[in-house]
């Protein structure tokens, strides 16, 4: 039996991608390997949006150079948006053409003609398209998990935030039908998932015909047996009313489904930093954004992105930042240096800022961030939540996790002789922590 493996780097999208490319290999025979340093196949989807991940990207390749010396015959495949890139496909063809495949994020459903016509040669062969051909439906995947699923609504991004490679790594924006989505949502519940992430680089710009998100929602929260819809990612300047009308109580209009969470990136406070990072909104329009999330669902867990240290960013536009943070008092966020990518606007403005400077910047950021975190999660001290069960905790034997309808992560003690997972159960909160709760079972 012939076996694959698949390393993962990057967001959602490439996970779900590498679902796809895992259920294409099984569809060919193959079996997934418990260890990738003996698989037949090793498939690397990588990400590039930050200078570490292609860096990521090359240390990997050195270990697995290793693996094909020793097994000439694996098959070794790289994949993903860094493979978008001429300059990264020119490098692999000067210092890594021990390589056997490169392909791109456009043509994923090619796979199976690829490896064929690998098994006719021994040279690299290299097939990367500049844009997306076709929506490529109906193709098999290896979901996870089998209680939640990321269905993908969108693919691409036109929205050119000046220091994003996304764009040019994911081509442009194109929704697929809401059909076939809902399609994709009805087999999924049938076969038990209770858990639908819809992704896209930006759902709120969704349109799938006369369906925009907001509607889209609508239908999915109709499909019996699917109890909770998140998605992943908005931009701020898209955010509809219809859409935040969804977080509202059902008999307003909500979606009972629709989970009172949402990942709103705001990158920077200062409205002079946005502008230069083309995100068409200003400060004020992003509070009165979370304002009007906070009026539709008070609970609503909001989360963001900041990118810390963007060229040009002064002391006076870190303050404005650091408003937004005491203003907005985010549940969570993540905080990522800027790091200059070829070929974006944003690499060629000018930077006169010291890296000890943004380092301070960002220490002091994460230092605020956590401890307002901590204290909003001490407000769930004494409550009790319903958790969905993921799987098993790192936090200690017969101890298991899962997240609160607003995404929130618990680990309990699992009781004895029960299987939980994939179950969705009521647990009393008993300690917070910055990154998980710490609860125990009320009943089951
Ligand atoms: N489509 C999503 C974001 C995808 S990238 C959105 O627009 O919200 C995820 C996050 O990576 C971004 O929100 C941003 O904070 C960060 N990021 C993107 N490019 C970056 C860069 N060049 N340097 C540092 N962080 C970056
Ligand atoms: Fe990148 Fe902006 Fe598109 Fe998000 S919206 S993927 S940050 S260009
Ligand atoms: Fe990375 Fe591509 Fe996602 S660059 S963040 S894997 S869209």
């Amino acid at each position: 039996m012939k076996t694959y493996s698949i390393e993962t780097m990057g967001c959602q999208m490439n996970e779900r991608d590498s679902e796809t490319i895992a259920g294409l290999l099984e569809q060919m025979g193959y079996t997934a390997s418990a260890d990738f340093k003996d698989a037949d196949v090793i498939v690397v989807n990588t990400c590039s949006v930050r200078e570490n991940a292609d860096n990521r990207f090359f240390g990997m390749l050195g270990h697995i150079k290793h693996i094909k010396l020793a097994r000439p015959d694996v098959i070794v495949a790289v994949c993903g948006c860094m493979m978008q890139q001429e300059h990264i496909t020119e490098k692999i063809r000067e210092k890594h053409a021990w390589v056997d495949l490169v392909f791109g994020t456009h043509n994923i459903d090619a796979l199976p003609e690829m490896i064929e016509e690998l098994k006719q040669t021994n040279e690299l062969l290299q097939v990367v398209l500049p844009e997306r051909i076709s929506l490529a439906e109906g193709l098999p995947a290896r979901r996870e998990f089998s209680f939640k699923a990321y269905v993908n609504i969108m693919y691409g991004c036109n929205n050119f935030c000046s220091y994003c490679v996304v764009p040019y790594t994911r081509g442009r924006e194109i929704s697929r039908d809401a059909e076939n989505i809902l399609a994709e949502v009805r087999d999924l519940a049938e076969s038990g998932t209770k858990e639908i992430t819809l992704l896209g680089q930006n759902v709120n710009s969704y349109s799938g015909g006369e369906t925009d998100f907001a509607g889209l929602i609508e239908m999915v929260n109709d499909v019996p047996g699917i109890e909770r819809i998140r998605f992943m990612t908005s931009h701020p300047k898209d955010l509809s009313s219809k859409l935040i009308d969804k977080f509202k109580p059902t008999e307003e209009g909500g979606a009972a489904g629709l989970c009172p969470a949402i990942h709103l990136p705001v990158q920077s406070g200062s409205t002079r930093v946005l502008e230069r990072m083309n995100r068409h909104y200003t400060k004020e329009e992003y509070i009165a954004l979370v304002e009007r999330l906070r009026e539709a669902r008070p609970d609503i867990v909001i989360s963001t992105d900041f990118i810390v240290g963007f060229s040009g960013e002064t002391d006076e536009d870190f303050a404005d930042t650091m408003d937004v943070i005491e203003r907005v008092r985010f549940d969570s966020a993540f905080t990522f240096l800027y790091s200059p990518r070829k070929g974006t606007p944003a690499a060629e403005y000018e930077d006169l800022t010291s890296d000890e400077v943004k380092h301070e910047r960002f220490d002091h950021m994460v230092q605020r961030l956590n401890a307002i975190t901590l204290e909003k999660n001490s407000a769930y001290v004494g409550s009790v939540q319903d958790i969905l069960v993921e799987g098993a905790s790192k936090t200690g034997e017969s101890m298991l996790m899962g997240r609160t309808f607003g995404g929130k992560l618990v680990n309990f003690q699992a009781p004895d002789g029960a299987d939980l997972i994939g179950s969705i159960i009521p647990v009393r909160i008993k300690s917070v922590k910055t990154f998980s709760f710490t609860g125990e079972i009320v009943r089951w």
